[in-house]
């Protein structure tokens, strides 16, 4: 009998050696509309896949008896220490993955010493989130109704978010149809997704019956009667958003926002350049997971270029497929000075709220040291292009 090798068949969390293993342990803890709201992508996801694909697609050349005694992966970003170049990307609607929700993602992120993006979509209020204490960034995406944005940015600034983060690549919102079919109609799922959800009592009853549907706690001020609660508000509040948005708007988050501002959703130069003349302070390079535009570059391909032009005007956070140490150690290599986790760490709230974020983030960053080790590198900053091909 030829040895085999073992896939991971552990059911929960301590098992889990990898972010794909915390996948599966995700998979199997929620119901199947609710993955797939979390692991879709837009269209024929393309982009999702390609993502993969691109990071995948690096090879490293290493450095050879170097010592690397006393690794460190603390980095820098706006001037204060990070124990990693992590951050936690925003994603609405984390109160359906977990009871901990936000709250579950906010804790671990300050436990690590990282910056937790909370979501305009959130399902917990970003006053609620601050209690939680860390570091926190807000970010914020601009309804027709300006005065929702203009709310955010006043409460945020109010509870001493350091940073806002900017998403410019959603107001035309992607086609995820897998999301469209689970729905008969705004608020209503198909008998199969309802019938799924009965399959998973735990989440049930966690989730849905202890706490209530979750809402959209930071906007439900403002939203029309029914498009509050996650159900209802998801289909609802894509109409919402504000097509008009442009570079001119930039001033107008400037009047309203005194901290740092990022863009979260660049891809080009000249618009790393834009975003540096508009004097904000970064920009995420990022296709919003692949849930947005299909057929569309992986930020890792833009990174060099755009780190080359703008790289030491701007602090520069890259996101989208990073699911390995050594995807994060690629964009430090080619310029990045940190990384947005999406799926990765919602994969960690899903399978075991904040303790399951918590092992997302010891995997991934005991990954990172052990991959600065074998490269010859005794921190980040030692990461350069000349160790890819
Ligand atoms: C379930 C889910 C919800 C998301 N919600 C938001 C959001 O509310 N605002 C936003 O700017 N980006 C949102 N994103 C995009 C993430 O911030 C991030 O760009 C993306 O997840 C990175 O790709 P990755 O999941 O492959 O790491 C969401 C992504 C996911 C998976």
């Amino acid at each position: 009998m030829p040895w085999k090798r073992r896939a991971f068949g552990g059911r929960g969390c301590a098992r889990a050696l990898t972010v794909a293993d915390l996948r599966e342990v995700a998979r199997r803890r929620v119901p199947g509309f609710v993955f797939e709201y979390v692991e879709g992508g837009a269209e024929d996801e393309a982009t999702l896949r390609h993502n993969r694909e691109a990071l995948a697609s690096l090879r490293f050349v290493p450095q050879t008896l170097t010592e690397t005694l006393g690794r460190s992966l603390e980095t820098q970003l706006f001037g204060r220490a990070a124990t990693a170049p992590l951050v936690i990307a925003p994603t609405g609607l984390n109160g359906m993955l977990h009871p901990e929700g936000d709250i579950g993602l906010a804790r671990a992120a300050a436990a690590f010493g990282i910056p937790y993006t909370l979501s305009t979509l959130s399902t917990t209020s970003l006053e609620e989130v601050a209690k939680a204490g860390g570091r926190l960034w807000m970010q914020l995406y601009v309804m027709k109704n300006r005065s929702i944005a203009e709310d955010i940015m006043a409460r945020a600034a109010q509870a001493g978010y350091e940073a806002l983060v900017f998403t410019s690549d959603a107001n035309v919102f992607g086609s995820r149809e897998w999301d469209k079919r689970n729905y008969v109609r705004p608020g209503k799922p198909r008998l199969p997704a309802a019938l799924d959800a009965l399959r998973h009592p735990r989440w049930l009853v966690e989730v849905l019956l202890r706490n209530g549907m979750p809402r959209f706690r930071n906007i439900e001020a403002f939203l029309p009667p029914g498009a509050a609660s996650a159900v209802g508000g998801s289909t609802i509040i894509p109409q919402m958003f504000e097509p008009t948005i442009a570079w001119t708007d930039i001033a107008w988050i400037r009047r309203h926002w005194p901290g740092k501002l990022l863009i979260k959703g660049v891809l080009s130069v000249e618009d790393a350049k834009r975003a540096a003349d508009a004097g904000c302070d970064g920009i995420v390079l990022s296709n919003h997971g692949g849930r947005q535009l299909d057929y569309c570059v992986a930020p890792i391909e833009v990174l060099g270029e755009i780190a080359a032009a703008v790289g030491d005007r701007l602090t520069i956070v890259v996101d989208s497929g990073f699911r390995r140490g050594s995807d994060i150690a690629k964009a430090l290599a080619l310029g990045a000075h940190a990384v947005m986790l999406g799926r990765a760490t919602l994969y960690g709230l899903a399978a075991d709220g904040e303790r399951g974020v918590r092992r997302t983030l010891e995997m991934l960053t005991g990954e990172l040291d052990r991959i600065l080790g074998q490269l010859g590198c005794r921190s980040v900053a030692d990461l350069g292009p000349s160790l890819l091909r």
